[in-house]
Formats: structure tokens, C-alpha cells, sequence
């Protein structure tokens, strides 16, 4: 078990934090891309852009994509000729929407499946690259996800991991707090139908370790050359490690 604290999307609800994030993903699926544009102002595209920017050098051949969902990353991963991404998630709805993409245009090195990011059905040191966007916050036991993510790696493989941030500079902390915690969550509660997808939002982003105490846990799991990047004035985080053996 792990030591964190558990931010769950359905305060009465007494299920795991795992099917509660598996039900609210299914609820907000058919949403999901508009929201995420929308309430981000299209600045998300340009976050996962570079978050597959730190694996060029690289040029995995065999990519997994965890906690892939709508399969945005998996689709930009596809710039980087890889011979094939997995993409992995527990919401069956959010990979449905994630499959007609992929059909719609053809990707057929993308494979999307049903998977658990933290009891991984892949064999030790299967890929080359493992990426992860805005998952890693919903996990339940993020050192079980963690170090399957480090396990599935091959030796001289790599983890590159998108995920918000809190900015700490005066004037874009007000700001985000503002924006964050009263006019994203009205919005997202308008479109998204869901009471609680988007207040849970900013409550697991605050729950979230930011900069090296993200690090660290990445160390605790494996992984070495652990990295970070702010993004945007530290409003979303890449970080990075990797595995030597
Ligand atoms: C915010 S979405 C991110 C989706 C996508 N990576 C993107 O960039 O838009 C988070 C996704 O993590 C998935 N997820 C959460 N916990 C998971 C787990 N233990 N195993 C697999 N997927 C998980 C959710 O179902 C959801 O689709």
C-alpha cells in the first residue's frame, strides 16, 4: 500500500480510487478532447508535442503508451517512425473514442488495449520508450506504476511523463489558483455533465509532488539521468529517466 494521499473523484462513493477513476474517464469520454482543448486553450497540443521531443534522440522502435486514454500522445508519438506504440488504459470508453481516431486516419502502428498501468501485462524489458500524459495523478499506487513502468523497459530505454505542475511566480500562481480551482471546474462541470471530473482535477493536481519530490519517487522506481521541464511557467511538468540494465 502505498504512503500517499488519496484523492478520489466521488467523495460518497466507497469504491476504489481505480474504478472511481475508470467510471468518471467513461463518463467524460465523449467530451473528453473538446474539454481538454478548450479549457487549456489548445496549449496541451503543444505540451505533448514536447514531451515526444525528449524521446527524438532515441528513436524507440517499440513504445508503450500508458494511461493512453483518447490516445492523443500515442498519435503524436507516431512522428518519432516507431515500429509500434501500445497504448494502454483502464477506461474503455475514453479508448473506444481513441480507436476511431486511429481507424479514421489509418495509424495502424497504434494498438489500443485494455491494461492497468500498475499490474502491466507486458514482459520485462519489452519497449524501448514508455510516455505517460496525465495519468500518472490518477494512479492509485503511483510507486506500483512506477516501477511497472521501469520493469517493462528495456535496458538503455527511456520514461517520459507529462503532468501538471503548480506554478509558484507571482503573478501566474493567482492566477492558476483562480482559473484552476473556480472557473475550470464551473465549466468543466457545465459541459463535462459530470459533478465531480473537474473539481476533482485540481484537488489531485494539489495532492501531486511537484519538481523533485516527483523525481525522487522516479529514482525510488529505477530510473537514472532522472530530468525535469517547466512548461509554460511551470503550469505542466515533463520529466524524465532512464534505464541503464
Ligand atoms: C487525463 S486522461 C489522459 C489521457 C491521455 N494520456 C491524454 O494525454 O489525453 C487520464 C487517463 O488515465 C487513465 N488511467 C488512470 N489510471 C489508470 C491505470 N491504473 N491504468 C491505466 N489507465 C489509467 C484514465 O482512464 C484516463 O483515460
Amino acid at each position: 500500500m502505498s504512503s500517499q494521499i488519496e484523492i478520489k473523484p466521488y467523495k460518497k462513493s466507497t469504491s476504489s480510487k481505480k474504478e472511481q477513476v475508470a467510471l468518471m474517464f467513461n463518463n467524460i469520454a465523449k467530451r473528453y478532447d473538446f474539454l481538454n482543448h478548450f479549457l487549456s486553450l489548445g496549449i496541451d497540443k503543444i505540451w505533448r508535442r514536447k514531451t515526444i521531443n525528449q524521446l527524438e534522440g532515441l528513436k524507440p522502435e517499440l513504445i508503450l503508451d500508458v494511461a493512453t486514454g483518447t490516445a492523443d500522445l500515442a498519435i503524436e508519438a507516431l512522428k518519432l517512425q516507431p515500429k509500434k506504440i501500445t497504448g494502454i488504459d483502464i477506461s474503455t470508453a475514453m479508448l473506444e473514442i481513441g480507436k476511431k481516431k486511429i481507424e479514421q486516419k489509418n495509424y495502424d502502428s497504434i494498438e489500443l488495449i485494455e491494461g492497468d498501468s500498475e499490474n502491466l501485462q507486458f514482459e520485462n524489458k519489452s519497449f524501448n520508450a514508455v510516455t505517460v500524459a496525465f495519468g500518472v495523478r490518477n494512479f492509485e499506487n503511483r510507486p506500483k506504476g512506477l516501477s511497472e513502468m521501469y520493469r517493462i523497459l528495456k535496458p538503455g530505454g527511456k520514461a517520459v511523463i507529462l503532468e501538471f505542475s503548480k506554478p509558484t511566480q507571482f503573478p501566474v500562481k493567482q492566477i492558476y489558483n483562480l482559473y484552476f480551482n473556480f472557473i475550470l471546474p464551473a465549466w468543466g462541470k457545465f459541459f463535462s455533465k459530470d459533478n465531480s471530473a473537474y473539481s476533482y482535477l485540481p484537488e489531485s493536481v494539489n495532492n501531486f509532488p511537484n519538481g523533485q519530490a516527483f523525481l525522487d519517487e522516479l529514482e525510488k522506481a529505477g530510473f537514472i539521468n532522472t530530468k525535469s521541464i517547466s512548461l509554460t511557467f511551470g503550469i505542466a511538468c515533463i520529466y524524465s529517466g532512464e534505464k541503464v540494465s
